[in-house]
This record gives C-alpha cells, sequence and structure tokens, in this order.
C-alpha cells in the first residue's frame, strides 16, 4: 500500500516514566529515522510534542525556537493542528511544538481530549510521532493507545524500571477497562477487584495482582478470550533501554521484559538498547538534531535500523 491509501496517518507513540529517561530523545531520532527513510517515496512524517508541561521535542529536533505551540490549538486560536505544525530541516517532516508554560492545569491533555485526537487524525501526515509526557495519567495513556507502535523507554536505574513498570501496569488496567467499556458485567468484574469493602480486611483479602485479573476474566468470561490475547500478546508495547553505560545494563532489558511477562501477562519485545554518550547531551545542548549531526555514529545507526523495523507497519 502506498503511504496515500490509507485513510489517516499510522501512529508511533513514545511513553514511559518520569526523571528524563529518554522518551523525548527517542520520539524525535525516530521521527526524523522514519522522515528519513519514507523520503523516497514520498512519505510525510510529523513528531508531535503532547508534554504541555516541560515540552523540548524542537531541541531534539534542532529547532530551538518554535514560533508555534499545540496550545494555539487546544485554546482556540488554530483550527488544527496542520495551522501550527512547522517545518524542519528534513522537507517530508514537520512538527507540532508542545507547549512550556502557558498550561496550569493538572492533566492539561484531558480537557479536549476528543478534540485534540481529531486533530492528530486530521495532521497532513502519513506518520505521527506522538512525545508524550512523563506518567501514566489516564489521558497520556489514551495517547499512548493512539499508536500503532507503543515504545516504552526506560533506563537502567531501578528508579527508572519501577515507574515504567508502572506506565505498563496502568496501560495495562486502563486498556482492559477501555476494550470492555461496553460490557458493564466484565467492568464491574475488573472494578470490583480493586474496591476495598469495609469489614474486608478481616476476610481473604481478593488477589489484585493484574495477572489475577487477566485469569480471573479468563475464567469468568472465557468469550474475551482473544481480546484479552490481543492486548496481551500482539499488540504489547516495544521497550527500549536507554543509557545504558555497562555491558551488564544490557541483560537489565531481558530482566526487564521476563518481569513484565511473569507479573503482567504482557509479551513486551524489546526494540534494543542504546548507550549513554556525552554526544547525545551535547546535541541536545546545542539544539542539533543527533541523527543528521553524528548519521555514523552506532546511535544513528541503531535509530536507522529500528525506522527501518518500524516501517513495515509505519510506512505501509
Ligand atoms: N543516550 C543518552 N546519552 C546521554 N544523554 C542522554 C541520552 N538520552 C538522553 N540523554 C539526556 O537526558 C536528557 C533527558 O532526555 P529526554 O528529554 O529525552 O527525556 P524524557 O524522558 O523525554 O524526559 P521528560 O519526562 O522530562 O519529558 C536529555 O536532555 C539528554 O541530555
Ligand atoms: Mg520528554
Amino acid at each position: 500500500m502506498t503511504p496515500a491509501a490509507r485513510s489517516g496517518p499510522a501512529f508511533l507513540a513514545v511513553g514511559g516514566g518520569k526523571g528524563g529517561v529518554g522518551k523525548s530523545f527517542v520520539a524525535a531520532n525516530l521521527a526524523l529515522a522514519l522522515a528519513r527513510r519514507g523520503a523516497a517515496r514520498g512519505a510525510r512524517v510529523a513528531a508531535v510534542d503532547l508534554d504541555l508541561g516541560g515540552s523540548n521535542l524542537n531541541l531534539f529536533l534542532g529547532e530551538p525556537l518554535p514560533r508555534r505551540e499545540v496550545s494555539e490549538f487546544l485554546e482556540g486560536r488554530a483550527d488544527s493542528l496542520n495551522a501550527v505544525s512547522q517545518p524542519t530541516r528534513i522537507p517530508n517532516l514537520r512538527y507540532v511544538a508542545g507547549s512550556f508554560d502557558t498550561m496550569t492545569a493538572v492533566d492539561p491533555l484531558r480537557a479536549r481530549k476528543l478534540d485534540l485526537v481529531a486533530a492528530l487524525v486530521g495532521l497532513d501526515a502519513d506518520v505521527v510521532v506522538l512525545d508524550l509526557p512523563a506518567g501514566s495519567l489516564p489521558s497520556t495513556l489514551d495517547f499512548f493507545f493512539l499508536g500503532e507502535i507503543k515504545i516504552v523507554v526506560t533506563n537502567p536505574e531501578s528508579v527508572a524500571y519501577h515507574n515504567a513498570y508502572g506506565f505498563l501496569k496502568n496501560y495495562l488496567l486502563r486498556r482492559l477497562l477501555t476494550e470492555f467499556r461496553d460490557r458493564t458485567d466484565i467492568l464491574a468484574s475488573i472494578l470490583d477487584r480493586y474496591r476495598v469493602l469495609p469489614g474486608e480486611e478481616e476476610a481473604e483479602p481478593p488477589d489484585r495482582t493484574i495477572t489475577g485479573l487477566v485469569a480471573a476474566l479468563r475464567e469468568e468470561h472465557p468469550e474475551t478470550r482473544a481480546e484479552v490475547a490481543g492486548i496481551l500478546e500482539y499488540d504489547a508495547p516495544l521497550l527500549v533501554l536507554n543509557r545504558v553505560r555497562r555491558r551488564r545494563d544490557r541483560a537489565t532489558l531481558e530482566r526487564f521484559r521476563a518481569v513484565v511477562e511473569q507479573n503482567l501477562g504482557l509479551r513486551c519485545l524489546a526494540l534494543g538498547t542504546i548507550p549513554d554518550h556525552r554526544k547525545v547531551a551535547d546535541s541536545v545542548r546545542d539544539a542539533r538534531p543527533f541523527l543528521l549531526t553524528h548519521p555514523r555514529h552506532a546511535i544513528a545507526r541503531q535509530f536507522e535500523r529500528w525506522a527501518e523495523r518500524l516501517s513495515f507497519t509505519l510506512l505501509r
């Protein structure tokens, strides 16, 4: 299928925990690599910064001074995201800047969520890369769901992968609640497990793990098996371990993947690891796009390989 034959863009969503693990770095460089890969066949890529509190995707794309930002759309001063999108140094890559300090709401993505989803689908692009804010607020997860490809970024610090684990757990729970939103009987059995009733402390507490929940869903609602398997096995997020310093850090990714599979039942695949390198920090500081500034660097080649792999889904 050529890019033009698709009705709306394909989405790639990048999310994860707090603490500057590298979500924006990964989102920007995948957008750059996908744009380069798709250029020959005329594919257009848009990178969208949905971090409305401390946006910085533009710096990773080498665009230090955005003239427009997503808040213009959210506040009704622009009709579409196309109107606030801006060019980059790559002709077939545009970006929508997040906003830095205009939005002060606790959950700014929530207010006009459906309008924003419609505007994202309406972007003049074949592929849209979403850079999400840190954490797993429900609205952040809803935008993460948009991703035909979903990537969770973490780093080898234990705090970071605890955060990534929490993100995946919240993702899975919200995904199940969303998937079965029209089935009140199933929703009730999901929610019941998380409700502590007065006096229940005395009784045997229910298994409140996600695996317990999935097992109960399978047992009590066998008709959901195919859908649950779809969520757990075929549509699980890909994992990226960033800022790897030592050889043994690489094993962390496989361990993390195994823990997620065992505890959450989610069969995530590892996309791979990215080394920690001074040149990354330097390129951000100077607002130069890493992939274009150091095209032969092992990290740049890694992004090119990932873009090739993802292009089978995204650049159909
Ligand atoms: N592989 C790396 N090597 C060295 N430094 C890195 C690497 N990846 C990221 N960094 C540094 O970490 C900083 C944070 O990265 P980034 O902004 O992508 O994180 P984030 O997950 O998007 O953070 P936030 O949650 O604030 O949005 C970057 O400015 C960069 O300097
Ligand atoms: Mg970020």
